[in-house]
């Protein structure tokens, strides 16, 4: 998991945001990170301490010292790899933007030593108000990172600015931010996912069932293995909560050529996308109208990007491919392996149930020179993290990063 024994320290202030914070920290633990809880007496009026407590399955601080015992603020800071103030109310943020220190919150928050990011809540004339906009531009010359708050429905009714991020969001910011390892930092990673479409009037396409999940599971691991990932996607509905990793959307075999030729420069490449192999000859400029029993659409061959980019391997890089089969399954694998000279393929079958389209499971096989690795049916996110492991032990074998 990838906040496995991460520390988080939540501050919730008051505002009606922090109703919120039950979901975010429902995420983090599944997340796998370890919550503690601190709250300000006004955030007690907003959410319930007895629920943060069973969710984070700690004790929630709230007073200076609770039944005769000192709240040990020192310790509660250091405790922590992040402390998270969400949400952040305006009269906390100016407290916090002139060190004051009446709560227990203020006194965690001043003697934290790990790295402080906050999440504000407030209505949109607030948020505006000159105050709250020095306040918080202290706050960032303070060293403390911002989530940055939404534009939508407020407390008042109105909409506007001044909404605090949703636990998601903030989730995927805290990681994209902290949390990423640095395995692969400084190489550079391509993806492709999804199917093609490939027209053939201005109405109709020839396209396939491809939903994009593994390729988009692929580049998320990459992602948060430290690598600069490019991801190019042909239509599907798949999005990427990570504002860092870069997807290019295209639409044909011919567009997901020349840009997965423009960062041939990869490092690692990873093909999952189900390219059409075929597309119409010509592409009619109106729609073409219903005119006899028969209609024949002549097609042509598409290139194939995947033995392009590995017969045209630089040393040092590493390609691989996906296969779908349906038949001869390995031995069609091994065949496409040799073909395109890639550095492993990794075999889909559609005679396996839970692999294929549009499943969230998928089930695998890794194949190269050395032999065969058989994965079970998994998400397909744990299919992504696993390929991504064997590619990083073939990739380390092979010498192209330095042994740590
Ligand atoms: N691929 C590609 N460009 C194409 C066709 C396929 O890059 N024009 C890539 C796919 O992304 C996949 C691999 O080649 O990684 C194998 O795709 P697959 O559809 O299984 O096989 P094909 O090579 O197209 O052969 P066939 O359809 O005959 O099985």
């Amino acid at each position: 998991m990838v906040l496995n024994n991460k520390k988080i320290l939540i501050g919730i202030t008051g505002s009606i945001a922090a109703y919120k914070s039950i979901i975010l920290i429902r995420l983090l633990i599944k997340a796998g990170a370890e919550v503690k809880v601190v709250m300000t007496d006004a955030a007690r009026e907003f959410v319930s301490p007895l629920v943060l407590s069973v969710l984070s399955k700690n004790k929630v601080h709230i007073l200076w010292h609770e039944q005769n015992e000192w709240n040990n603020h020192v310790a509660l800071g250091r405790w922590a790899d992040l402390m998270l103030i969400a949400p952040l109310s305006c009269n906390t943020l100016s407290k916090l933007a002139a060190g004051a220190c009446d709560n227990l919150l203020l006194a965690v928050y001043l003697s934290a030593t790990c790295p402080v990011v906050v999440a504000p809540s407030m209505d949109e004339d607030m948020w505006h108000h000159p105050a709250a906009k020095k306040n918080i531009s202290l706050l960032k010359e303070y060293g403390i990172t911002m989530i940055d708050v939404n534009n939508g429905e407020l407390a008042s009714g109105l909409s506007g600015e001044g909404r605090m991020a949703e636990p998601e969001e903030m989730i995927h910011f805290l990681i994209e931010r902290f949390f990423r390892s640095t395995q692969l930092k400084g190489k550079k990673v391509l993806v492709t996912a999804g199917p093609t479409y490939e027209a053939i009037d201005p109405v109709r396409f020839i396209g396939n069932r491809s939903s994009g999940k593994m390729g988009f599971a692929l580049a998320e691991s990459f992602y948060l293995a430290g690598a600069e990932v490019v991801l190019v996607s042909g239509p599907t509905h798949q999005r990427t909560a990570y504002k860092g990793l870069s997807v290019i959307q295209v639409q044909t075999a011919e567009q997901m050529f020349h840009v997965c030729d423009e960062h041939r420069d990869a490092d690692i490449i990873v093909m999952s996308a189900a390219v059409a192999d075929y597309t119409p000859s010509i592409t009619a400029n109106q729609k073409i109208k219903k005119n006899g029993d028969e209609l024949n659409v002549t097609l042509r061959h598409t290139k194939d990007i995947l033995q392009h980019l590995g017969t045209n391997k630089r040393p040092g890089q590493f390609v691989a491919g996906f296969a779908l089969e349906t038949e001869n399954e390995k031995e069609n694998a091994i065949l496409k392996l040799t073909k395109k000279k890639l550095d492993c393929i990794i075999l889909n079958s559609l005679n396996d149930e839970g692999a294929g389209f549009e499943k969230d499971t998928n089930k695998v096989t890794i194949i190269d020179q050395k032999g065969m690795l058989e994965l079970a049916t998994q998400p397909k996110q744990e299919i992504a993290k696993q390929i991504l492991a064997y590619i990083m032990m073939r990739f380390t074998e092979n010498d192209h990063l330095p042994k740590q």
